[in-house]
């Protein structure tokens, strides 16, 4: 049975941990971040985990996360990393929604930002645009299989995004 949390995925940089936040504003929900959770249970940053463990170490404490989140967390939304949608219990967890956009937005959302060095930096797997991209195209199919909900996000107002969030969940 689904629990009542809302699961927030997509590719890296496409404004999930935004869009949180907007919502949790508005709807008056809580909001946890599952690199978040990582990282304070781990004190270290996720590049630091990459850097000293390697990714597949990453990739077991995001299903130590998600098994967490099912025993653990309901009426909430979960805003995940952008591999988290791999967890062998998302479907269990609650409404998977799923935030869509063209990669070439993805990158210009990024790089137009204030703080472009800083959101690079604290992704690993967005160090080369060519190997980003190549990722996108290899997750684009299976993001769209998990998901219960696809919200495409370009050209939308953050109030659009959120409310067709809130309709379709
Ligand atoms: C990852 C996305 C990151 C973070 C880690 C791996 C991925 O989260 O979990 O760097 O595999 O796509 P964001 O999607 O919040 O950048």
């Amino acid at each position: 049975m689904k629990k009542k949390n809302i699961i927030l995925i997509g590719f890296m940089g496409i404004g999930k941990g935004t869009t949180a936040r907007a919502f949790s504003q508005s709807y008056n929900v809580y909001i946890i971040d599952t690199d978040d959770l990582i990282e304070s249970k781990e004190n270290r940053k996720v590049k630091k985990i990459f850097e000293e463990d390697g990714e597949s170490y990453f990739r077991t404490l995001e299903q130590e996360t998600a098994d967490w989140i099912e025993e653990q967390v309901s009426g909430t939304l979960i805003s995940c990393g952008g591999g988290f949608y791999k967890v062998d219990n998302l479907s269990d967890i609650g409404t998977v929604v799923l935030l869509d956009a063209s990669f070439e937005w993805i990158y210009d959302r990024i790089i137009n930002s204030e703080n472009a060095k800083k959101k690079l930096k604290k992704r690993p797997l967005f160090k080369q645009p060519k190997e980003a991209k190549s990722l996108y195209e290899q997750r684009e199919k299976a993001y769209r299989e998990v998901a219960d909900v696809i919200v495409n996000v370009e050209g939308k107002s953050m109030k659009n995004i959120i409310e067709e969030i809130d309709s379709k969940s």
